[in-house]
């Protein structure tokens, strides 16, 4: 407890300045919900429209959920969403960014070499001690930390979830990031450097069972979704979860845990996975899965 309570102390006084890369789906949000908690957050991506979008998106999410927690308090809703705006800086220069930065998180495309290359770019200005973080789904932390072999030390893994400002969950492979998950209002869960951490380890071979389940004929798309939900209480069953989190996006994981460990068979690839991705149908994102999805996003 007290060693915790150290730690606590320490990591809390220690970040103030974040600086984010990739202002994506995820980046956006872990920007937007490190803004709201109170630190000063610069977000980078490649050019100012990537930039511009992602901030009218943060924009427009503060004020859903300021209209939310505020309802009857207009003044206070407007004043959380300026406050949190005025949080928020961008830049087009991941290595500028990083020059007093306290924690940088990483969210950029899911992609080895290119994530290793911006790591050698954030070293070169990067203050000593800075936190290096990584929103990674699938890698493994410490081959990431390689190509930044003195920052080991303060390397490890920030795992959120979609969407961030909703999802409470934070998975967190390096015990200076759970304080500050914590500080950001989520509920953080330790984890060791496996790849995929908890969730994802568990989720992504689930979802490719179901859909071999399918392949074999042994049940139909609509009875797998049924009975888990059902049977075992998961609000939303894999057929319509995998659908929901992208067929591209489990074939991409899975793909690349069955190159590296290629006799586990639970990571092996799914003929029927595999096709639907090459024909574009992948999932809610394309209005077509093994679902058929309206523009708006739900399950028609
Ligand atoms: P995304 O494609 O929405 O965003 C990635 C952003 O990174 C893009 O805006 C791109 O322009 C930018 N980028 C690429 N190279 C860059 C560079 N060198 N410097 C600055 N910006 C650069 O991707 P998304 O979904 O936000 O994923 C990002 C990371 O988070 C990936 O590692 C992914 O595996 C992980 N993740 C994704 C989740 C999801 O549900 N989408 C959930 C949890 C983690």
């Amino acid at each position: 407890l007290r060693q915790f309570s150290l730690q606590y102390t320490m990591s809390s006084r220690s970040i103030s300045k974040v600086t984010v890369i990739g202002a994506g789906l995820m980046g956006s949000g872990i920007a937007q919900v490190s803004a709201q908690s109170g630190y000063q957050v610069t977000l980078v991506d490649l050019n100012e429209q990537l930039l511009g979008k992602a901030v009218q998106s943060i924009q427009t999410s503060l004020e859903r959920v300021a209209k939310k927690q505020l309802k009857d308090r207009p003044e206070e809703a407007k004043q959380l969403v300026s406050k949190t705006m005025a949080n928020l800086a961008t830049s087009q220069s991941a290595a500028d960014a990083a020059k007093s930065a306290d924690l940088v998180v990483e969210a950029v495309v899911e992609n080895l070499e290119l994530k290793r290359s911006l790591y050698r770019q954030l070293d070169s200005t990067a203050p000593a001690g800075c936190l290096f973080a990584s929103n990674t789904s699938s890698l493994g932390i410490a081959e990431l930390a390689e190509a930044v072999p003195n920052r080991k030390p303060t390397f490890g893994g920030l795992h959120f979830f979609n969407p961030v400002p909703v999802m409470r969950l934070v998975e967190a492979a390096f015990n200076q990031l759970l304080e500050f998950s914590r500080s950001l209002g989520k509920s953080a869960v330790p984890c060791k450097d496996t790849p995929g951490f908890i969730v994802n380890r568990l989720l992504v071979p689930y979802l490719t069972e179901a859909v071999r389940m399918l392949e074999r004929g042994d049940a139909t798309a609509e009875d797998i979704d049924t009975a888990m939900r059902l049977g075992a209480g998961h609000p939303m069953g894999p057929i319509e979860l995998a659908d929901y989190v992208g067929l591209d996006t489990t074939k991409f994981i899975m793909d690349g845990w069955h190159a590296k460990f290629p006799n586990v068979e639970l990571f092996k690839p799914s003929d029927m996975l595999n096709k639907l991705v090459e024909e574009g149908r992948l999932g809610r994102k394309t209005g077509l899965g093994f679902y058929k999805w309206d523009s708006k996003g739900s399950k028609l």
